[in-house]
């Protein structure tokens, strides 16, 4: 078999030429692969021309050989700028095309607002918390004996009906809704290990008018303690630190004698006016509107806890004495935020909740 005819030089210049022109015009990533593919893939005029040179004699081998290196070298070279122009430009397109404008202004959706009620009682949660208190639960149905028998009201105590309890029928299942959330204690009790230390808040349910003044439903906390050598002090204390804890430093509680029959002795607990701190007092020309000029508001009621109550849970009162204190929670964020209608509370208003500084988060 004789040596194939060598290549030119013109037909290998042709063959670039053609090359360079698609190169040239191929104005996108994906046409340049293309265009590669046929200028320098396996099947490409120079590829084709590479593997004959085998076939050469040693003298056009080389010449051959060098004519088309240098020819594939420069489609080589030609294909790597294309490619970085192309790229280049697609990438200044795409930022002009996908550009977004962030100054532009948005369409805000509202937001909620915590409401001041749940806002308190996560407040307050903390503070008793940080003492190393517990949180107690119970339900807001509850049993008449765990709201009123266990905590001595005798069946024909006038305080049964004092508080306007709403039974649940059939009443021979002996259900109501929860008048307060002292049934808890009995319940903690019941179930705790001694000493216990919880508070409790959660919703309460009495048959009251709907006014400024009143809600049917409405909010309490509930504190109780039974350890070894537990008096009134311990109450006391507790009290100031849960009050400077809401309102600031420098309140104070004062305790009035009353009567709970779950406690004994017991108290209504009064706070120190927060806006007057006690100043309107008997001072006609700066009068206090939150406290009527008398310097103290009603926050709730305490004691120590009846011996009868702790016997009715299997306690020994020999060894364990406790406290015990409930206040009313939408009162509190009443007077602490000057809020005038407890009908606000009710009716989902996010504005009020905003309004309700400190409170709401
Ligand atoms: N349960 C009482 C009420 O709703 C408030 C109360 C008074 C709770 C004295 C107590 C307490 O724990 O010791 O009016």
């Amino acid at each position: 078999m004789s040596d194939a005819q060598p290549l030119d030089e013109a037909a290998v210049e042709a063959m670039v030429s053609e090359a360079l022109a698609a190169i040239a015009v191929a104005d996108t990533v994906a046409d340049l692969r293309s265009v590669r593919l046929a200028h320098t893939g396996e099947k490409a005029p120079l590829a084709l021309a590479n593997r004959e040179i085998g076939r050469l004699s040693p003298a056009d081998r080389k010449v051959v050989g060098q004519l088309l290196g240098q020819a594939r070298a420069r489609v080589n070279e030609a294909l790597a700028a294309r490619q970085e122009a192309v790229a280049a430009a697609e990438t200044a397109q795409a930022l002009v095309a996908e550009r977004i404008d962030v100054t532009l202004p948005v369409e805000l959706s509202p937001v909620g607002a915590v409401h001041p009620i749940t806002g308190l009682m996560d407040r307050l949660e903390d503070v008793f918390v940080a003492m190393g208190w517990e949180v107690a639960e119970g339900p807001e149905l509850e049993a008449e004996w765990l709201n009123f028998d266990a905590l001595n009201f005798r069946p024909d105590h006038p305080a049964r009906l004092m508080q306007d309890t709403l039974f649940v029928s059939p009443v021979e299942k002996h259900l109501l809704m929860r008048t307060h959330t002292s049934p808890v204690q009995i319940r903690a009790m019941l179930q705790r290990e001694l000493p216990i230390y919880v508070v409790c808040p959660g919703k309460v349910y009495r048959a009251d008018e709907y006014d400024a003044t009143h809600l049917p439903v409405f909010h309490q906390l509930e504190g109780l303690v039974v350890d070894k050598g537990i008096s009134m002090a311990h109450l006391k204390g507790t009290l100031d630190h849960m009050a400077r804890s809401v309102f600031g430093e420098g309140m104070e509680t004062r305790l009035r004698p009353h009567y709970f029959p779950f406690t004994e002795p017991s108290a209504e607990i009064d706070l120190k006016c927060f806006v007057c701190k006690g100043a309107s007092v008997g001072n006609p020309d700066a009068p206090c509107r939150t406290c009527r000029s008398e310097g103290w508001i009603e926050w709730g009621g305490c004691g120590v806890v009846n011996p009868r109550v702790l016997q009715a849970c299997g306690i020994d009162t020999d060894v364990y004495s406790g406290f015990a204190f409930g206040m009313g929670i939408d009162r509190t964020v009443m007077f602490r935020n000057s809020a005038t209608d407890l009908r606000d509370f009710v009716e989902g208003d996010v504005r009020f909740s905003r309004s309700m500084k400190g409170m709401a988060r």
